[in-house]
């Protein structure tokens, strides 16, 4: 994979294979990175994906410091086209169409939040802790809710830990208050919450914020958010402007239970995730329930896919498809049948409604039809 080490930076000595970190060389912790490299970008990008600023990576005579290596974690990380990106997520077991991968793709390159909106259990929360895990960045996560505000989002102070140090400072006979108050309105009474730390610098380059369900909080709420998405910077009263040296890489998500505010979305790039066409769910149980047998995951599939053409009040997600395969892996299916599908359908639907509707006769007719498709399938 090519992750476009730029060619700037300056790591003296071009013989980078094999590339070390060598062991009790750095007054600083060091961490071991060996291993043979056809050049010095492929040595580079393992070092990025091993190294922390702490670390020092070395190779013959050449070494570098502390915070270049960050630097380089930064700049080295992020894929360097729409292929890398499917690999990317491909080696976290993600399997994306090549749309999600472009817009993907983009706003990380142009530094732009992404706003993914799509039916209950589609992959749109999985993208960020697969995206954090693979770029080796810090996941800090937001759940919104309805009431969600700056204190439990972005920051409160301590108040019994001022009021503690206030006592603690009348007993000893302090008494210039404006020193006082300068001391209690200082970061170490400070308790930052996810805004708050998705702005600060950390090892390995700035993290996924995930901001997940947006559309849970009030409108109240949103206006903040939007303020900090474009600035990424929040003020607080008693310290001042808190500004990003790096923004985080920042994903939105949203069931769509109301419409987000066209000014958010304007700062965001946006994709609908929909459910996924059959190859690709195919795919998806392939990489995510490996041991559900072959003609059990295709069948699987097949129904589901079937199922999502009914008229149900919820329509089951890939969450709930790979529900099903484990459930029915768990049985020892090797095939659907109709016992087992009537006998675990509280798997896939979540509604006493639906369940009933199924149970009528519907569940059956679709697992006929999914075995005749098999059954041509396989004559074809
Ligand atoms: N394209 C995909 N590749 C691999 N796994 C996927 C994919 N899409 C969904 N999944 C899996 O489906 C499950 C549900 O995904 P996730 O929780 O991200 O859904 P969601 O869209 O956030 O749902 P909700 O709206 O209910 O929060 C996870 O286990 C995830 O790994
Ligand atoms: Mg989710």
């Amino acid at each position: 994979m090519n992750l476009g080490i730029p060619r700037r930076i300056p790591i003296p000595g071009e013989a980078f294979a094999p590339l070390r970190a060598l062991r009790g060389a750095a007054p600083w912790p060091v961490k071991p990175v060996r291993g043979l490299f056809q050049n010095l970008a492929e040595g580079l990008a393992a070092a990025a994906r091993f190294a922390s600023p702490g670390d020092c990576v070395k190779s013959g005579r050449a070494g570098r410091s502390r915070a270049a290596i960050g630097d380089l974690i930064d700049v080295t990380a992020i894929p360097a086209s729409i292929d890398d990106m499917l690999a990317l997520l491909a080696g976290a077991d993600y399997v994306a169409d090549r749309s999600l991968a472009t817009v993907l793709f983009l706003s990380l390159k142009m530094g732009r939040p992404l706003f993914l909106e799509g039916e209950a259990g589609v992959g749109k929360t999985e993208i960020a802790k697969v995206l954090a895990a693979s770029l080796g960045r810090e996941l800090i996560r937001l759940q919104c809710y309805e009431g969600l505000d700056i204190a439990s989002a972005v920051y409160e102070w301590n108040y019994a830990s001022q009021m503690m140090a206030i006592r603690l400072a009348e007993a000893s006979g302090q008494t210039d208050r404006e020193r006082l108050e300068h001391d209690v309105f200082s970061e170490r009474y400070l308790v930052k919450r996810a805004l708050l730390r998705a702005l600060e610098p950390a090892p390995g380059g700035p993290p996924v914020l995930l901001i997940d369900e947006l559309d849970r909080t009030d409108e109240a709420f949103e206006a903040f958010l939007l303020e900090v998405l474009s600035d990424f910077q929040v003020t607080i009263p008693e310290l001042g402007t808190i500004r990003a040296a790096s923004p985080p890489i920042v994903i939105l998500t949203s069931n769509r239970t109301r419409e987000i505010h066209d000014a958010l979305k304007r700062r965001c790039l946006y994709h609908w995730i929909d459910y996924p066409d059959a190859t690709r769910e195919l795919a998806i149980l392939r990489a995510k329930a490996p041991r559900t047998p072959q003609r059990l995951s295709a069948e699987i599939v097949a129904f589901v896919q079937r199922l999502r053409k009914e008229d149900l009040f919820k329509q089951p997600g890939v969450a709930e498809t790979l529900d099903w395969a484990a459930a029915l892996t768990e049985l020892d299916a090797v095939a659907l049948d109709p016992e087992h599908v009537s006998d675990t359908l509280g798997v896939l639907l979540k509604y006493q409604d639906d369940i009933a509707r199924m149970q009528s006769g519907v569940a059956h007719a679709i697992l006929e039809d999914v075995k005749a498709q098999m059954r041509l399938a396989s004559h074809a």
